[in-house]
């Protein structure tokens, strides 16, 4: 978007969302925190922030997720558009998990929303959520806090992590695809393919590209630089390519849809003495692979 030129967010959708949310409540809660110093205890130095990221306004915000307007405004909004209800689409994917997770990785986890839900579901798992921005973290941690959850947050590129191979029975990544290119949308499932145990999960909640393709418009509205791509392609087909299997889309509602995949047993997994092997809770030096396959049906 150049400099100076007026987005029909700017326009129209600004002011509107200025009156549905409380931004007395926001400045307050923004005015409580010392931004730079807790987003520093989060920032790792070995994450290297990728320019399509960076580089773009998202929502409208100025200087996208990295800076702490949008970890602020970012559930007031978000709460007016994943209809019918937030917590109820948030919760298809709750309800999509079929594996007994022992640990879980929450992609683009943002404010943690996603997060907090599977740390109820799945009180024994590990839970961790991994952004890229810092100011997203600093509001996830606070709202886990208050919720009095140990979730553990951390900086991150979900394209790269530094987790060990099979360190997860069960990856999530929630309204992230539709924010990122096509080619890192398909890095990230790469990804989850390396840290998933054989026999574990990967979920993908997001806008439904079929219903997408028809609101070219809305698209514009929103200011988000890469829906456009996200939703002339196919999850499903990423999600092959990544090499899952058992790959299903269902629809959420008219306006989201839901992806779920599995990591295949391959047949060197299939000859491993799997009694030998203990899961042992520790998050950076732990692998799962060859323990029994986690997925129930
Ligand atoms: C629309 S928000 C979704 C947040 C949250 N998952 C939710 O459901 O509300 C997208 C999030 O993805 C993060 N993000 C974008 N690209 C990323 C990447 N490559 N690695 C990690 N996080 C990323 C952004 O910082 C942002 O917090």
């Amino acid at each position: 978007m150049p400099a100076g030129k007026k987005t029909i967010w700017d326009t129209f959708l600004s002011p509107i969302f200025r009156f549905l949310i409380d931004e007395d409540k926001l400045r307050r809660y923004a005015q409580s925190i010392n931004w730079e110093k807790e987003c520093d205890r989060l920032r790792r130095h070995d994450v290297i922030i990728p320019s399509y990221y960076s580089s773009q306004n998202f929502h409208g915000i100025e200087g996208g997720y990295l800076n702490c307007i949008a970890a602020i405004s970012y559930d007031s909004i978000t709460e007016y558009v994943t209809p019918p209800n937030e917590t109820w689409v948030r919760q298809t994917l709750i309800n999509a998990v079929k594996v007994q997770p022992r640990r879980i990785l929450d992609l683009g986890c943002g404010t943690g929303s996603t997060t907090i839900m599977l740390k109820q579901a799945f009180p024994q798992a590990d839970v961790i959520g991994l952004d890229l921005s810092p100011y997203m973290l600093v509001r996830a941690e606070d709202k886990a806090k208050t919720a009095g959850l140990d979730i553990t947050w951390r900086q991150g590129n979900a394209e790269k992590t530094s987790f060990p191979d099979a360190s997860f029975d069960l990856i999530t990544a929630a309204l992230l695809f539709h924010e990122t290119p096509v080619a890192v949308s398909q890095a990230i499932l790469q990804e989850c393919s390396r840290l998933l145990v054989t026999g574990g999960q990967v979920l993908i909640l997001d806008g439904s590209q079929k219903s997408l393709r028809q609101l070219e418009w809305l698209n514009k509205i929103f200011e988000e630089p890469y829906i456009h791509e996200y939703a002339a392609d196919s999850v499903d087909a990423w999600m092959g390519a990544a090499g899952f299997d058992r790959v299903s889309t269902e629809d959420v509602w008219w306006i989201h849809q839901l992806t779920s995949g599995v990591k295949p047993i391959s047949a060197t997994d299939r000859t491993v003495n799997v009694k030998d092997r203990q899961y042992l809770p520790a998050i950076d030096n732990n692998n799962l692979e060859g323990l029994e396959s986690p997925v129930l049906a």
